[in-house]
């Protein structure tokens, strides 16, 4: 028996890691893992995993909070609740959006970011940045000085008048990218086809929320997806392809790979369990709540997905919560009203239940593996967004960031989840499991019954440099 006095002491844990499933103890003091082994000595507090699958606390690496809106609108989940239904649902650690207006300085948009996060989040917390305004300022001053201070990931739109920007500025932006080191997730579809289809739609009466999914087909997403790779290819720059939707963005990061360039790939929930039906199958307004872009596709699409996350064409499963009520006037009705979709906040709530969803219908539904499930959630976004190995494994030295899984048949309620969304897109969905703890630095914050965070207590994350990348900052491949 090794005689340590631990902080706390996890027994009988069957521990999964993106490479190896192994039985052991955990010994935790500090809020770090210290010892990995069995029959470990006493700690002050014990927790029996009774041979119950441990996995590392969820890494969401896009989710929107509080995120400055145009008003009315206004997403309904600040840094407390989101980061409170994170906790309740399994992540540990989630990567918001710190994004520029066009007109302000990076820097101003990145401090006023931390206004809003500061004393409210109960687990740790990060921001990438969005470039909305790339000024000769921004390219050579603050995007380099807020890269070398941790803000080490930022996300280009291809799409949206607010934050799009054209060929020649995402090309200044990526090279940015290239010399600094940092990561570039971009947001691809075509704006002008987008405008395009939209006009059409309107000329014609089409305005219902499900003509959303018209007025972005597959097509606008394929365009942009080929684009922004032949202008990572002209700069020289790895990039990440965020929530990707289906088969023909799909056909082109599997080029790219297949001619050596560093693509990555994200896809969401949104895109395993929802499809084009769920904006609607007549004009009602129901279908407001599950508008989000790209948007979901149809069924053979699903499995297009399933299939991209069993072969290695994605890096990340992340959520995407960008949390929007139904009723009220600063959500999905903006004003009070039913609106045309042009006009509907894109985006759905899925912060707490991405972990939960990818493992009972990917792990126990058999279409994953647990490894992969936790190079997917937790391993893979820790590693691409530099967190690696403090964030995303189990391992000693890492943060205690765990979640005990509760294998059990659940059916999904909005009334039982904790964000501040008045509907949940999943709601009614049969779930096989739930964490059933969710630890964050060695502190308990879930129970599977009970909340137990305290806002203030989630510490703001300064990243390192991507460690997906093999290349050096301002190095060629
Ligand atoms: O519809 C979406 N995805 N809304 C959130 C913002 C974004 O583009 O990720
Ligand atoms: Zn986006
Ligand atoms: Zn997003």
């Amino acid at each position: 028996m090794i005689d340590t006095a631990f902080d706390l002491v996890i027994r009988h844990a069957r521990i999964a890691t993106a490479s190896d499933t192994f039985s052991a103890d955990i010994g935790i003091t500090g809020g770090r893992i210290v010892q990995l082994g069995t029959n470990l000595g006493a700690g002050k507090k014990k927790i029996d995993a009774a041979g119950r699958t441990v996995t590392p606390g969820g890494v969401d690496a896009h989710c929107h909070l509080d995120q400055p809106m145009a008003p009315p609108v206004r997403m309904a989940d600040d840094f407390n609740t989101g980061t409170r239904a994170a906790a309740c649902g399994g992540t540990t650690t989630v990567i918001s959006f710190a994004a520029q207006e066009k007109g302000q300085s990076l820097r101003a948009a990145v401090d006023d970011y931390h206004r809003r996060a500061d004393g409210r989040a109960h687990i740790d917390y990060s921001f990438h940045l969005i470039v909305s305004d790339p000024t000769a300022q921004v390219l050579t001053e603050e995007l380099p000085a807020l890269i070398a201070e941790g803000y080490t990931s930022f996300k280009i739109y291809m799409t949206y008048d607010d934050l799009k920007l054209d060929d020649g500025q995402i090309l200044d932006v990526l090279d940015v990218a290239r010399q600094h080191g940092a990561m570039a997730m971009i947001h691809a579809e075509n704006a002008d086809c987008i405008e395009w289809l939209t006009r059409r739609l309107e000329a014609g009466g089409r305005t219902a929320p499900r003509f959303h999914a018209h007025a972005r087909p597959m097509l606008v997403e394929r365009e942009a997806t080929h684009r922004a790779i032949a202008l990572a290819e002209l700069v020289d720059v790895p990039i990440l392809i965020v929530h990707v939707s289906g088969r023909e963005a799909i056909e082109q990061i599997r080029w790219a790979r297949s001619h050596g360039l560093q693509v990555f790939a994200e896809t969401c929930p949104q895109y395993l369990f929802l499809t084009a039906e769920d904006l609607g199958i007549d004009d009602s307004y129901q279908g407001a709540r599950c508008i989000c872009s790209p948007p979901p596709r149809d069924k053979a699409n699903q499995e297009i997905i399933w299939n991209g996350l069993n072969d290695g064409l994605f890096t990340l499963f992340s959520s995407d919560h960008a949390p929007f009520n139904y009723d009220g006037s600063e959500g999905k009705k903006p004003g009070g009203s039913e609106v045309e979709f042009r006009h509907i906040p894109n985006g759905l709530a899925g912060i707490e239940t991405r972990m939960a969803l990818l493992y009972s219908e990917g792990v126990l539904g058999g279409r994953i593996t647990l490894q992969k499930f936790v190079e997917l959630t937790a391993t893979n976004p820790a590693k691409a967004y530099g967190l690696h190995p403090r964030k995303g494994t189990i391992a000693i030295g890492s943060d205690a960031d765990l979640v005990i899984w509760d294998e059990r048949d659940l059916v999904l309620r909005n009334t039982q989840l904790h964000h501040a969304v008045d509907h949940t897109p999943y709601e009614g969905m049969a779930l096989k499991a739930w964490p059933g703890l969710t630890l964050s630095r060695g502190e308990v914050v879930w129970d599977g019954q009970e909340f137990h965070g305290r806002a203030g207590s989630g510490q703001f994350l300064s990243r390192g440099a991507p460690s997906l990348m093999p290349r050096q900052p301002g190095g060629r491949a």
